[in-house]
Protein backbone atom coordinates (compact mmCIF):
# COMPACT_ATOMS: atom_id res chain seq x y z
CA UNK A 1 0.00 0.00 0.00
CA UNK A 2 1.76 3.94 -0.83
CA UNK A 3 1.18 6.27 1.46
CA UNK A 4 2.44 9.68 1.24
CA UNK A 5 4.10 10.66 4.41
CA UNK A 6 5.11 7.04 5.69
CA UNK A 7 6.89 4.17 4.74
CA UNK A 8 5.24 0.44 5.62
CA UNK A 9 7.16 -3.17 5.95
CA UNK A 10 5.34 -6.26 6.85
CA UNK A 11 6.81 -8.48 9.01
CA UNK A 12 4.41 -11.60 8.07
CA UNK A 13 1.73 -12.37 5.14
CA UNK A 14 -1.23 -12.13 7.78
CA UNK A 15 -0.55 -8.85 9.98
CA UNK A 16 2.02 -6.62 11.17
CA UNK A 17 4.47 -3.54 9.49
CA UNK A 18 6.96 -1.78 10.56
CA UNK A 19 6.77 1.95 9.96
CA UNK A 20 9.20 4.42 9.50
CA UNK A 21 9.61 7.95 8.17
CA UNK A 22 7.10 9.63 11.41
CA UNK A 23 8.80 11.32 14.56
CA UNK A 24 5.90 10.61 17.20
CA UNK A 25 7.79 13.25 19.82
CA UNK A 26 5.90 15.98 17.55
CA UNK A 27 2.27 16.58 16.74
CA UNK A 28 1.83 14.46 13.30
CA UNK A 29 -0.06 16.75 10.16
CA UNK A 30 -2.72 15.77 9.02
CA UNK A 31 -1.32 13.74 6.09
CA UNK A 32 0.73 11.93 8.57
CA UNK A 33 -2.11 11.30 10.63
CA UNK A 34 -4.34 9.81 7.56
CA UNK A 35 -1.47 7.46 6.82
CA UNK A 36 -1.10 5.93 10.34
CA UNK A 37 -4.80 5.41 10.52
CA UNK A 38 -4.66 3.87 7.05
CA UNK A 39 -1.24 2.04 8.05
CA UNK A 40 -3.46 0.69 11.17
CA UNK A 41 -6.17 -0.69 9.15
CA UNK A 42 -4.10 -2.01 6.36
CA UNK A 43 -1.84 -4.26 8.67
CA UNK A 44 -3.81 -4.34 12.20
CA UNK A 45 -0.75 -4.19 14.17
CA UNK A 46 1.97 -1.18 13.54
CA UNK A 47 5.50 -0.69 14.71
CA UNK A 48 7.44 2.47 15.14
CA UNK A 49 11.08 1.58 16.03
CA UNK A 50 13.36 4.21 17.67
CA UNK A 51 10.56 6.87 19.72
CA UNK A 52 11.98 8.19 22.75
CA UNK A 53 8.70 9.27 23.63
CA UNK A 54 7.41 11.05 27.29
CA UNK A 55 4.24 9.88 28.81
CA UNK A 56 2.90 12.75 26.98
CA UNK A 57 4.24 11.62 23.60
CA UNK A 58 2.60 8.76 24.14
CA UNK A 59 -0.50 9.77 25.21
CA UNK A 60 -0.54 12.57 22.04
CA UNK A 61 0.57 9.33 20.08
CA UNK A 62 -2.16 7.10 21.11
CA UNK A 63 -5.00 9.96 20.73
CA UNK A 64 -4.47 10.06 16.63
CA UNK A 65 -6.19 6.87 16.67
CA UNK A 66 -9.16 7.91 19.26
CA UNK A 67 -10.05 8.94 22.69
CA UNK A 68 -8.42 7.35 25.58
CA UNK A 69 -9.96 4.31 27.66
CA UNK A 70 -9.10 3.99 31.20
CA UNK A 71 -8.23 0.34 31.89
CA UNK A 72 -10.00 -1.13 35.47
CA UNK A 73 -8.43 -3.23 37.65
CA UNK A 74 -4.57 -2.29 36.78
CA UNK A 75 -2.86 0.44 38.72
CA UNK A 76 -1.90 3.10 36.22
CA UNK A 77 1.51 4.89 36.46
CA UNK A 78 2.25 7.34 38.77
CA UNK A 79 0.57 10.71 37.90
CA UNK A 80 -1.12 9.07 34.12
CA UNK A 81 -4.48 7.44 35.28
CA UNK A 82 -4.28 6.27 31.07
CA UNK A 83 -1.18 4.79 31.33
CA UNK A 84 -0.58 1.32 32.84
CA UNK A 85 3.07 0.25 33.60
CA UNK A 86 3.43 -3.57 32.46
CA UNK A 87 6.20 -4.69 34.40
CA UNK A 88 7.83 -8.37 34.58
CA UNK A 89 10.64 -8.20 37.08
CA UNK A 90 13.17 -10.95 37.26
CA UNK A 91 11.48 -11.98 40.96
CA UNK A 92 8.59 -12.82 38.90
CA UNK A 93 9.83 -15.49 37.92
CA UNK A 94 7.66 -18.49 37.61
CA UNK A 95 4.65 -17.34 38.85
CA UNK A 96 3.69 -13.46 37.03
CA UNK A 97 3.53 -12.72 33.53
CA UNK A 98 1.06 -10.10 32.21
CA UNK A 99 -0.55 -10.52 28.98
CA UNK A 100 0.56 -14.19 28.63
CA UNK A 101 -2.34 -15.98 27.39
CA UNK A 102 -4.54 -15.20 23.61
CA UNK A 103 -6.81 -12.02 24.61
CA UNK A 104 -8.09 -8.85 22.54
CA UNK A 105 -8.13 -6.23 25.41
CA UNK A 106 -11.01 -5.63 27.76
CA UNK A 107 -13.10 -7.56 25.66
CA UNK A 108 -15.61 -7.93 28.19
CA UNK A 109 -16.86 -4.39 28.50
CA UNK A 110 -20.20 -2.92 26.50
CA UNK A 111 -17.92 -1.02 24.26
CA UNK A 112 -14.03 -2.72 23.99
CA UNK A 113 -10.94 -0.38 23.09
CA UNK A 114 -10.56 -0.07 19.73
CA UNK A 115 -7.11 -0.41 20.37
CA UNK A 116 -3.81 -0.45 22.00
CA UNK A 117 -0.51 1.91 22.32
CA UNK A 118 2.23 -0.86 24.25
CA UNK A 119 5.90 1.38 24.48
CA UNK A 120 8.38 -0.46 25.41
CA UNK A 121 10.91 0.95 28.26
CA UNK A 122 13.55 -1.87 28.80
CA UNK A 123 13.55 -4.67 27.22
CA UNK A 124 15.11 -8.62 28.54
CA UNK A 125 18.22 -9.59 26.45
CA UNK A 126 16.37 -12.18 24.50
CA UNK A 127 12.44 -13.32 24.10
CA UNK A 128 9.88 -11.56 25.42
CA UNK A 129 8.47 -11.23 22.73
CA UNK A 130 4.52 -10.28 21.34
CA UNK A 131 2.49 -12.36 18.95
CA UNK A 132 -0.86 -11.38 17.31
CA UNK A 133 -3.00 -13.05 14.90
CA UNK A 134 -5.62 -12.01 12.60
CA UNK A 135 -9.11 -12.26 13.12
CA UNK A 136 -10.51 -11.30 10.14
CA UNK A 137 -8.30 -14.12 8.18
CA UNK A 138 -9.05 -16.85 10.98
CA UNK A 139 -12.89 -15.89 10.03
CA UNK A 140 -12.12 -16.00 6.31
CA UNK A 141 -10.47 -19.31 6.82
CA UNK A 142 -13.60 -20.80 8.15
CA UNK A 143 -15.98 -23.16 5.66
CA UNK A 144 -19.28 -21.42 4.58
CA UNK A 145 -21.16 -23.39 7.12
CA UNK A 146 -19.09 -22.62 9.60
CA UNK A 147 -19.55 -18.89 9.11
CA UNK A 148 -23.41 -19.30 8.69
CA UNK A 149 -23.57 -21.32 11.96
CA UNK A 150 -21.54 -18.54 13.54
CA UNK A 151 -23.71 -15.33 12.01
CA UNK A 152 -26.67 -15.73 14.54
CA UNK A 153 -24.71 -16.75 18.00
CA UNK A 154 -23.44 -14.21 20.31
CA UNK A 155 -21.42 -15.12 23.13
CA UNK A 156 -21.03 -13.96 26.96
CA UNK A 157 -17.37 -11.93 28.17
CA UNK A 158 -16.41 -11.63 31.55
CA UNK A 159 -13.56 -10.78 33.42
CA UNK A 160 -14.42 -13.13 36.06
CA UNK A 161 -11.47 -15.65 35.32
CA UNK A 162 -8.33 -13.16 35.67
CA UNK A 163 -9.84 -10.23 37.74
CA UNK A 164 -12.92 -11.79 39.43
CA UNK A 165 -13.25 -12.68 42.98
CA UNK A 166 -12.31 -15.71 41.99
CA UNK A 167 -9.70 -15.26 39.59
CA UNK A 168 -6.31 -15.82 38.55
CA UNK A 169 -4.52 -12.21 40.06
CA UNK A 170 -6.34 -12.85 43.12
CA UNK A 171 -4.10 -15.81 43.88
CA UNK A 172 -1.14 -14.78 45.86
CA UNK A 173 0.92 -16.96 43.74
CA UNK A 174 -0.05 -15.23 40.92
CA UNK A 175 0.56 -11.85 42.04
CA UNK A 176 3.34 -9.49 40.58
CA UNK A 177 5.86 -8.14 42.90
CA UNK A 178 5.39 -4.59 41.40
CA UNK A 179 2.35 -3.99 39.78
CA UNK A 180 -0.89 -3.93 41.47
CA UNK A 181 -3.50 -5.34 39.99
CA UNK A 182 -6.89 -5.11 41.97
CA UNK A 183 -9.59 -7.82 40.73
CA UNK A 184 -13.46 -7.16 42.74
CA UNK A 185 -16.36 -8.06 42.08
CA UNK A 186 -17.08 -6.01 38.99
CA UNK A 187 -14.79 -8.35 37.53
CA UNK A 188 -17.61 -11.15 37.54
CA UNK A 189 -19.96 -8.94 35.78
CA UNK A 190 -21.22 -10.30 31.89
CA UNK A 191 -21.42 -8.70 28.63
CA UNK A 192 -22.97 -10.46 25.24
CA UNK A 193 -21.02 -9.70 22.07
CA UNK A 194 -21.29 -11.04 18.56
CA UNK A 195 -19.07 -13.91 17.83
CA UNK A 196 -18.76 -12.32 14.16
CA UNK A 197 -18.45 -9.09 14.14
CA UNK A 198 -18.18 -6.05 10.95
CA UNK A 199 -15.14 -3.75 11.55
CA UNK A 200 -16.98 -0.45 11.78
CA UNK A 201 -14.44 1.49 9.39
CA UNK A 202 -13.24 -1.19 6.69
CA UNK A 203 -16.56 -3.93 7.13
CA UNK A 204 -14.28 -6.62 7.33
CA UNK A 205 -16.08 -9.72 9.17
CA UNK A 206 -13.80 -11.42 12.04
CA UNK A 207 -13.67 -13.79 14.91
CA UNK A 208 -14.50 -12.04 18.34
CA UNK A 209 -14.29 -14.31 20.67
CA UNK A 210 -11.11 -15.00 22.97
CA UNK A 211 -10.03 -17.81 25.56
CA UNK A 212 -9.10 -15.24 27.99
CA UNK A 213 -12.52 -13.31 28.28
CA UNK A 214 -14.95 -15.32 26.35
CA UNK A 215 -17.19 -17.77 28.71
CA UNK A 216 -19.86 -19.39 26.89
CA UNK A 217 -22.44 -18.92 24.08
CA UNK A 218 -25.72 -16.65 24.76
CA UNK A 219 -28.05 -19.42 26.52
CA UNK A 220 -25.73 -22.00 26.53
CA UNK A 221 -23.47 -23.85 29.47
CA UNK A 222 -19.70 -23.32 29.50
CA UNK A 223 -19.90 -26.91 28.90
CA UNK A 224 -22.23 -26.96 26.03
CA UNK A 225 -19.55 -24.03 24.35
CA UNK A 226 -16.35 -25.29 25.57
CA UNK A 227 -16.03 -28.30 22.33
CA UNK A 228 -17.06 -25.41 19.36
CA UNK A 229 -15.27 -22.26 21.48
CA UNK A 230 -12.61 -24.55 21.90
CA UNK A 231 -12.34 -25.02 18.19
CA UNK A 232 -12.20 -21.25 17.42
CA UNK A 233 -9.89 -20.71 19.65
CA UNK A 234 -7.51 -23.21 17.90
CA UNK A 235 -8.66 -22.00 14.88
CA UNK A 236 -7.67 -18.16 15.18
CA UNK A 237 -4.52 -18.61 15.99
CA UNK A 238 -2.95 -21.19 13.71
CA UNK A 239 0.72 -19.91 12.56
CA UNK A 240 -0.13 -18.72 9.02
CA UNK A 241 -2.33 -16.22 10.71
CA UNK A 242 0.06 -14.84 13.64
CA UNK A 243 2.80 -12.17 13.63
CA UNK A 244 5.94 -11.87 16.25
CA UNK A 245 7.44 -9.29 16.74
CA UNK A 246 10.86 -8.68 18.80
CA UNK A 247 11.00 -5.54 21.07
CA UNK A 248 13.75 -3.52 21.25
CA UNK A 249 13.62 -0.29 23.31
CA UNK A 250 11.54 2.83 22.20
CA UNK A 251 9.24 1.14 20.49
CA UNK A 252 5.66 1.84 19.93
CA UNK A 253 3.31 -1.21 18.69
CA UNK A 254 -0.05 0.36 18.13
CA UNK A 255 -2.72 -2.37 17.32
CA UNK A 256 -6.38 -3.17 16.34
CA UNK A 257 -8.23 -4.82 19.13
CA UNK A 258 -11.08 -5.37 16.85
CA UNK A 259 -9.82 -7.49 14.34
CA UNK A 260 -6.54 -9.38 16.39
CA UNK A 261 -5.94 -11.22 19.51
CA UNK A 262 -2.31 -10.91 20.98
CA UNK A 263 -0.15 -12.80 23.56
CA UNK A 264 2.71 -12.01 25.47
CA UNK A 265 5.76 -15.30 25.48
CA UNK A 266 6.89 -15.35 28.68
CA UNK A 267 10.33 -16.39 27.98
CA UNK A 268 12.70 -14.59 29.73
CA UNK A 269 12.63 -15.51 33.63
CA UNK A 270 15.60 -13.96 35.28
CA UNK A 271 15.34 -10.56 33.27
CA UNK A 272 13.23 -7.10 33.57
CA UNK A 273 10.67 -6.06 30.77
CA UNK A 274 8.85 -2.97 31.44
CA UNK A 275 6.00 -1.68 28.62
CA UNK A 276 3.76 1.19 29.29
CA UNK A 277 0.30 0.28 27.60
CA UNK A 278 -2.44 3.28 26.47
CA UNK A 279 -5.62 2.12 25.38
CA UNK A 280 -8.10 3.10 23.03
CA UNK A 281 -11.32 3.56 23.33
CA UNK A 282 -14.14 1.23 21.05
CA UNK A 283 -17.73 0.92 20.06
CA UNK A 284 -20.23 -2.12 20.90
CA UNK A 285 -18.87 -4.60 18.64
CA UNK A 286 -22.18 -5.02 15.68
C1 LIG B 1 -0.91 -6.76 26.85
O1 LIG B 1 -1.53 -7.80 26.76
O2 LIG B 1 -1.45 -5.66 26.75
C2 LIG B 1 0.59 -6.80 27.04
C3 LIG B 1 1.29 -7.37 25.87
C4 LIG B 1 2.79 -7.39 26.08
O3 LIG B 1 3.28 -6.96 27.11
O4 LIG B 1 3.48 -7.84 25.15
Amino acid sequence: MAYRTIEAQPIAGALGAEISGVDLTRPLSNAETADVRQALRDHKVIFFRDQELTPEDHLRASGVFGTIFRVPFVQSRDGYPDIIDIVKEPADAGKFNFGGAWHTDASFEEAPPLGSALYALETPPYGGDTLWTNMEAAYAALSDGMRAMLAGLRAVHSAQRYYGVGGHFNSDDKKSVSMTINPSEAGDERVVHPVVRTHPETGAKSLYVNPVYTICFEDMTEEESAPLLGFLFEHAIRPEFQCRFNWTPRTLAVWDNRATMHFAINDYDGHRRHMNRVTIAGDKPR
